[in-house]
């Protein structure tokens, strides 16, 4: 009897204990998860209602304990990052409790309001958008080639920019989108097209870096031209704070690099991209730069291939964000800095890199960066038959834009101060490489 007394205790404080959707996990999926999980956006499927949500409680159980969802890869132990999302012990704990307690709905009353997105853009009402001239046919199947498509802006002065956001036109085709901005005078993306869009033969393995390629801090692409933004799974746009933003000077046009895949059915895309203006010329340029060692030669099979880069800046400039940037051997990242009085920090960590998610780390605020600080760009690469997604271990790997070969960029926004020109802090910085010092080494974060 009193056993049975014991156990009806306990399991009374089981059934106040059970998370409800409504109280308690509608609050965290409103959060963390419904940016993505919501008609229209990236993932498979809405988790906004009960009946949406209640199908999938034990994959949520599953996909939170693994840390696959929500998407976010830097080490939380040093976090300081204003878009983290990942969820807390506490949360995992109510998602998890809920989806073994049975997944009760609660009272509805409990229920948080709704919360608002705009549809279509995350990024609230654009000043203007603009959308590729034409539609582009993506064939049934078939590797793409990368396609790099010119959009004019027809700007008559100089424009800055305090937000963007670029949208496919058919989420199910792109891969992802890079958007340059050609200047007026640049002839990047001026010839004529290429006569076919497909690949016509197996990816070429063979070939060694130009002899003149050298690790860069460099201000762009392709061609010099300066990335602006991205749209990459999970990605962010580009948002600025009040007082920053980026210069497009005026008769610049927009080149959409755009990755498309194939599905076994012919598909259209056209995408766009969204633009607010700053009302007011802001006090300081941010840009978008990359640092990267383009000397890089992976060899064959290698499990845990190291490739660093440093750079030593010549004036003060604030860090905004941090985009690491691998392709499919990608394994781990990290960029630090020394700074002038010899103190090392780590700003961002990502021991296990995921191809699939390019996601832009935006610090919780602005990191002021000294005259002579060194930043160190260290990225690791599983060149081996234990990674998956590696599509020929046998051969040596060389930096390269498409996804066979490998880049070991940190793609950085910077705010630079009035007196510095993007193209003066690349000149000053003098950047060093160091070609393959280390060829295997350990992650110190694994
Ligand atoms: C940045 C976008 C994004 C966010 C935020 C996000 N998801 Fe996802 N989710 C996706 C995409 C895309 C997929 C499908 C592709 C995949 O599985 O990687 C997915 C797949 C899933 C799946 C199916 C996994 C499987 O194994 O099939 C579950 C469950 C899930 N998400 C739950 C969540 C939960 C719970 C959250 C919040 C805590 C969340 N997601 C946040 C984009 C997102």
């Amino acid at each position: 009897m009193r056993m049975i007394l014991c156990a009806a205790a306990f399991l009374g404080v089981l059934q106040a204990a059970a998370p409800s959707f409504y109280k308690d996990v509608l609050p965290v999926l409103q959060n963390h998860c419904q940016e993505c999980h919501r008609k229209g956006e990236i993932a498979p499927m809405p988790l906004v209602t009960y009946e949406q949500t209640r199908p999938w409680a034990k994959s949520i159980r599953e996909a939170v304990l693994l840390k696959k969802m929500p998407p976010w890869f830097a080490d939380q132990a040093n976090s300081h990052f204003a878009n983290n999302r990942a969820l807390s012990q506490k949360q995992i704990e109510i998602l998890t409790n809920w989806a073994d307690q049975g997944a009760p709905a609660g009272n509805r009353a409990d229920a948080p309001a709704p919360r608002a997105f705009i549809d279509g853009w995350r990024m609230g009402q654009p000043d203007q958008v603009i959308e590729m001239a034409q539609e582009f046919h993506i064939p049934a199947t078939g590797d793409v080639k990368y396609q790099y498509i010119p959009v004019a802006m027809n700007f008559t002065e100089d424009k800055w920019i305090e937000a963007a956001e670029v949208r496919p036109g058919n989420r199910s085709a792109v891969h992802h989108i890079l958007v340059y901005v050609r200047e007026p005078g640049s002839d990047f993306v001026k010839g004529p097209p290429p006569e076919s869009i497909l690949e016509t033969a197996p990816p070429d393995h063979s070939h060694a870096p130009p002899a003149d390629s050298t690790g860069i801090l460099e201000v762009g692409g392709p061609a010099g031209a300066a990335m602006m933004t991205l749209y990459v799974p999970g990605g962010e746009y580009l948002r600025l704070e009040p007082g920053q933003a980026m210069l497009i000077k005026k008769g610049s046009d927009l080149i959409f690099q755009i990755h498309y895949t194939t599905s076994g059915q012919p598909k259209v895309d056209r995408s766009k991209i969204g633009l607010r203006f700053a009302k007011q010329p802001p006090a300081s340029r941010v840009v978008f730069l990359g640092l990267t060692n383009r000397t890089m030669r992976i060899a064959p099979g290698a499990a845990n291939y190291l490739v660093t880069c440093e750079t030593t800046l010549p004036e003060a400039v604030r860090l905004i964000s941090i985009l690491p940037h691998m392709h499919v051997r990608g394994k781990a990242f990290e960029l630090r800095a020394v700074y002038p009085d010899g103190r090392t920090e780590v700003l961002l960590n990502v021991p296990r890199y995921d191809f699939n998610w390019q996601l832009n780390y935006y610090l919780d605020k602005p990191r002021l960066l000294p005259k002579g600080t060194r930043l160190e760009n260290s990225s690791w690469f599983d060149n081996s038959p234990n990674n998956p997604q590696n599509p020929n271990p046998a051969v040596e790997v060389f930096w390269g834009e498409q996804t066979w070969e490998e880049m070991d960029t940190a793609f950085l926004s910077l705010e630079l101060p009035p007196s510095l020109t993007p193209e003066k802090l690349v000149e000053l910085a003098a950047p060093k490489v160091t070609r393959s010092a280390i060829p295997e080494s350990t992650n110190p974060a694994q």
